[in-house]
C-alpha cells in the first residue's frame, strides 16, 4: 500500500466545518486507499507560537479536533514531530545536499525580500518624482501647485516609515527558520518513505522541493535511496461557502466552527446577509447565501423541497434561516459530543494514539537512516 502524510499544523482556532469537509473527512476516505499517517508539525509551529503552554494547548485541541472525527481507535497513524529522534539529523543531511539558490526561489522568503525591495523601488520613485516637481519649480508655475510638492513630499514621508517597518521585520524576524523551513518540511515526508502528500495549492512549491531534495541524494550516489514524495491535490473537493457566500475561511471571519454550539450556531446565521424581498415574494434559491448552506449540508429531499418552497413564496429568509439551523446543528452535534467525551480524557488518555503512532514513525525513519548511513557514512 502507498504511504500518504499529511502535516496539521496547531493554530489554536478548532476547524470549521470548511476544513472538516475540505480535509479532514476526505482523509477517512484516503485512509482506505493508502497506509495514511498525520502528525502534528510542532517544530514548524514554533514559527509563529512562542509561548510553550499556548502550543501545547493548540496541540490538544487539533489533537481532540482529528479524534473526534476519526475515532480513537483510527487505523490513521497520528505522531507527533518533535517526537521523533533523528528528524533533525535528517534534516541537516538534507541542507547538505540543498542548493541554497533553490531556497532562494522558496515563497516564504521571496516574500519577506520583495517586501522590502518593494518599497525601496517605491521610495526611490516618490524622491525622484519630488526633484522634478522642485525642477518644474512650485511657485508661480500653473502645473505643478505647492500642494503637490507638500502631498509628494507626504507620500516619501510615508513611504520612508513604511519602509523602516518592514526593515525592523526583516533584520528582527527574518529568522532562519523562513530558509530552512522546507528543508524541514522535506524530512517530514523523505524521512518515512512516503509517496503522496495531499496538499493545498500554497503548499505545492513546498513539496515540489522535497522532491528535488531527494532527487539530488539519489543523483548524487547514483542509487535510489530516498522516495520521491508527489503532491496529490483533490481538485473534485467542493470549496465550502461561508456565511457571506465567500469561501469558508478563518481569514473572512465568515465560518462555522465544527464544535459550534447550538446557541451560537444560531447567532451566526441570524448574521447571513440577505436580500430585501418580504416573506411572500418568490426568491431565487441559487443566489442565496442560507440556501447554498442549506444545499451543500441538508439532505437531497429536504434540498428539493426547501427549493420549491423558495420559488413558491411565502417562505421567508427566517423560516429558511430556521431551516438551516436544524440542518446544521444536526450535523454538527455529533463532533460536538466527540469533542465533549474527548475533553474529559488527560493528557495521557488522549495521547495515547500518538504515543502508538510515534512508536510506528521511529521505526519507520529509523529504517530511511539505516539505508542512508550506507552511502553517507553518519
Ligand atoms: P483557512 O482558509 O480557514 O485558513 P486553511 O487554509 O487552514 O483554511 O485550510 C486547511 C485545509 O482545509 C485546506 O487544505 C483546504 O483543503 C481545506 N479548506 C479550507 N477552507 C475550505 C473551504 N471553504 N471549503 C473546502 N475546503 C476547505
Ligand atoms: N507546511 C505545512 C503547513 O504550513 C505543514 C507541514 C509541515 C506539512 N510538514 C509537512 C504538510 C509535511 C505536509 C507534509 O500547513
Amino acid at each position: 500500500m502507498k504511504r500518504m502524510i499529511t502535516g496539521i499544523k496547531p493554530t489554536g482556532t478548532f476547524p470549521h466545518i470548511g476544513n472538516l469537509m475540505g480535509a479532514m473527512l476526505p482523509l477517512r476516505e484516503n485512509a482506505k486507499k493508502y497506509d495514511t499517517a498525520i502528525f502534528i508539525p510542532d517544530l514548524h509551529a514554533l514559527t509563529s507560537i512562542r509561548d510553550g503552554k499556548i502550543l501545547n494547548e493548540n496541540i490538544r485541541n487539533g489533537l481532540i479536533s482529528y479524534l473526534a472525527v476519526l475515532g480513537r481507535d483510527t487505523e490513521v497513524t497520528i505522531f507527533r514531530q518533535s517526537d521523533i529522534v533523528g528528524l533533525n539529523k535528517l534534516e541537516w543531511i538534507l541542507s547538505c545536499f540543498t542548493p541554497y539558490s533553490l531556497m532562494l526561489r522558496a515563497h516564504t522568503f521571496k516574500d519577506f525580500e520583495s517586501k522590502k525591495e518593494d518599497y525601496e523601488y517605491k521610495i526611490a520613485w516618490a524622491k525622484w518624482r519630488i526633484d522634478v516637481l522642485k525642477e518644474l519649480g512650485p511657485d508661480g508655475s500653473n502645473v505643478v501647485t505647492v500642494n503637490d510638492l507638500k502631498w509628494a513630499e507626504k507620500e516619501l514621508q510615508d513611504l520612508s516609515y513604511k519602509l523602516g517597518e518592514t526593515k525592523k521585520e526583516y533584520y528582527d524576524d527574518l529568522n532562519m527558520w523562513t530558509f530552512n523551513y522546507p528543508i524541514l518540511m522535506a524530512a517530514d515526508i523523505i524521512g518515512y518513505d512516503c509517496d503522496v502528500v495531499p496538499v493545498g495549492k500554497d503548499q505545492l512549491q513546498h513539496l515540489e522541493m522535497a522532491r528535488d531534495i531527494a532527487r539530488y541524494v539519489n543523483h548524487h550516489y547514483q542509487a535510489d535511496i530516498l522516495r520521491e514524495p508527489k503532491a496529490i491535490i483533490d481538485d473534485a473537493i467542493a470549496v465550502i461557502p461561508g456565511l457571506d457566500g465567500r469561501k469558508m475561511s478563518k481569514s473572512y471571519n465568515n465560518y462555522i466552527s465544527m464544535f459550534e454550539s447550538t446557541a451560537d450556531l444560531k447567532k451566526k446565521i441570524a448574521t447571513i446577509p440577505t436580500d430585501s424581498l418580504g416573506l411572500d415574494d418568490p426568491k431565487n434559491p441559487d443566489t442565496c447565501n442560507v440556501f447554498a448552506l442549506i444545499k451543500t449540508f441538508g439532505e437531497k429531499n429536504e434540498v428539493e423541497e426547501i427549493r420549491t418552497k423558495y420559488k413558491k413564496g411565502g417562505y421567508g429568509y427566517g423560516h429558511a434561516k430556521w431551516d438551516l439551523h436544524i440542518i446544521l446543528d444536526r450535523f454538527i452535534a455529533p463532533y460536538r459530543d466527540a469533542y465533549a467525551e474527548l475533553n474529559k480524557l488527560s493528557d495521557d488518555e488522549l495521547f495515547e494514539p500518538v504515543r502508538r503512532g510515534n512508536a510506528k514513525m521511529q521505526a519507520r525513519l529509523d529504517e530511511v537512516m539505516k539505508r542512508m548511513k550506507k552511502y553517507i557514512g553518519v
